[in-house]
């Protein structure tokens, strides 16, 4: 692990209440980022405070990700998010997000051979899914997979064990993912290839079948990579802090990760990427125009939002939107696909960042804006796009669960509450109830 600055303590905040005043720490973080810190709050004052959705609260100090929402800024571990995409591989970030430093060859050579060694399913595990209704979503299908992992490897929480576990995570989540897709569509499931990359072994796993090989275009493989180097970690969002939420009551990895599928499957979250796909569809065959889409977006007693829009953290362009915009429009050419939905999406940009409802309110494309075009131009299904994320975002999540576990610090995830409810009352038996 690379050493780490801890948060520098630079004076207090004054709190004033009720003619009393107590002095709170102000920290700072490596890129300045400031805070209040209020832990000692409620023991010093019978304080708490509220913070729905938590939009001001840190829940913890970590040196995984860095995000400056701002400037449009995304660092893993330190390094530009832009110079990852441009020059690394999903598994090398991998290492990156759970090591906190760049591989060495050897390192990454032997990373690459444990994930691939580890890609094969319990052959029981094949009923799991045969359980599944035809059409279940891959989403709960995946997240009961994940957390059914810790029914077959019961083993005490050691480091040997947890390495395990986490190599086991990273290279059973596309096999899981694809077996996911294949019982949804009744073909029979491939086994995982161990002569293929990371990215080609899962297209290799939801497009060949047992009487035809499926080559794999390096274009779409390569596609498919920088997708999920953008996924990789996004700091504390809401299906991170889930991980974190779930591994604080020392849940064991497969449990506290599969709860953090569950949370991204959510269309304010992950979600948001088949929403945008089929927000495109309808505008396409039923809206008739990009402008009267977002009309009704803005109108407040309409429940329709621009989905792909808007992030809660990223107040100017999700510096990963930039990176999936180019890509769009190079990988629609080299797979010689021509995308009408990449026009509607293109307008619709064009339209709401000229308007002042999205302009006063720092509503610019995230990273789902232009995602599920590039999935669809690369043959993924729509009900697979989330799941696509979620590869993605296992080693994020990994990393920051290892974080919270390894911290000194480490408390269990309990907050509290406003009670609005009834005061004290007295039971009234059923016969007097009228
Ligand atoms: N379309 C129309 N209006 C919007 C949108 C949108 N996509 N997003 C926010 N607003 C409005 C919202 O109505 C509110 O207006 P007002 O101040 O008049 O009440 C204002 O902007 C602030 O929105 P908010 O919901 O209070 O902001 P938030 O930080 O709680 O929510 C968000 C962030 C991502 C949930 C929200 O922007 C949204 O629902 N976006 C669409 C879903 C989406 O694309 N999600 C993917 C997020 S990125 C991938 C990931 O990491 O999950």
């Amino acid at each position: 692990m690379p050493t780490e600055s801890p948060a520098q303590v630079r004076g207090n905040a004054t709190l004033s209440f009720d003619g009393r005043s107590v002095d709170l720490p102000l920290l700072t973080g490596t890129e300045n980022e400031s805070a209040i810190n209020i832990e000692k709050l409620r023991a010093q004052t019978g304080l708490i405070t509220l913070d729905r959705g938590y939009a001001n609260t840190g829940s913890c100090k970590s040196g995984i990700t860095f995000i400056d929402g701002e400037l449009g800024i995304l660092r893993y571990r330190g390094y530009p998010i832009e110079e990852l995409a441009a020059s690394s591989t999903f598994l090398e970030v991998a290492w990156l997000l759970l090591y906190g430093e760049l591989p060495k060859p050897a390192e990454l050579e032997s990373f690459k051979a444990e994930i691939t060694r580890h890609t094969l399913l319990h052959e029981n595990f094949k009923r799991f899914f045969e359980a599944m209704p035809k059409d279940a979503h891959p989403m709960p299908v995946s997240a009961a997979a994940v957390v059914s992992l810790a029914t077959f490897y019961q083993l005490p929480e050691n480091e040997d064990n947890l390495h395990n576990a986490v190599i086991r995570l990273i290279a059973k989540m596309p096999t899981i993912a694809a077996y996911a897709y294949k019982h949804s569509v009744g073909l029979p499931f491939m086994y995982p290839k161990n002569t293929l990359d990371y990215t080609s072994n899962f297209l290799h796993m939801m497009f060949a079948n047992p009487t035809e090989d499926y080559p794999v275009d390096p274009v779409v493989s390569r596609a498919l990579d920088l997708l999920l180097i953008l996924h990789a970690d996004h700091e504390q969002n809401c299906s991170t802090s889930t991980v974190r939420m779930v591994g604080s009551s020392r849940a064991n990895l497969f449990a506290s990760v599969s709860a953090g599928i569950s949370a991204l499957w959510g269309p304010l979250h992950g979600g948001a990427n088949q929403e945008v796909i089929e927000m495109l569809e309808r505008i396409e065959q039923q809206e008739g125009s990009a402008e009267k889409f977002v009309t009704r977006a803005k109108d407040k007693n309409d429940t329709t939002r621009l989905m792909g829009f808007g992030h809660r953290v990223y107040k100017s362009y999700d510096p990963r939107a930039t990176i999936l915009k180019k890509a769009c429009r190079d990988v629609l050419d080299q797979v010689g696909v021509s995308s009408r939905l990449l026009e509607i999406g293109m307008k619709l940009e064009e339209i709401a960042l000229r308007d002042e409802y999205f302009v006063s309110r720092k509503l610019y494309p995230n990273v789902d804006f232009y995602s599920g075009i590039i999935y669809k131009a690369l043959g993924i299904p729509v009900n697979m796009f989330t799941v696509m994320f979620t590869i993605g975002r296992m080693p994020g999540w990994i990393a920051q669960w290892l974080e919270m576990r390894r911290d000194p610090e480490f408390k269990i995830s309990r907050p509290r509450q406003i009670y609005t409810g009834p005061a004290k009352r007295s039971y009234v038996p059923i016969a007097q109830r009228g």
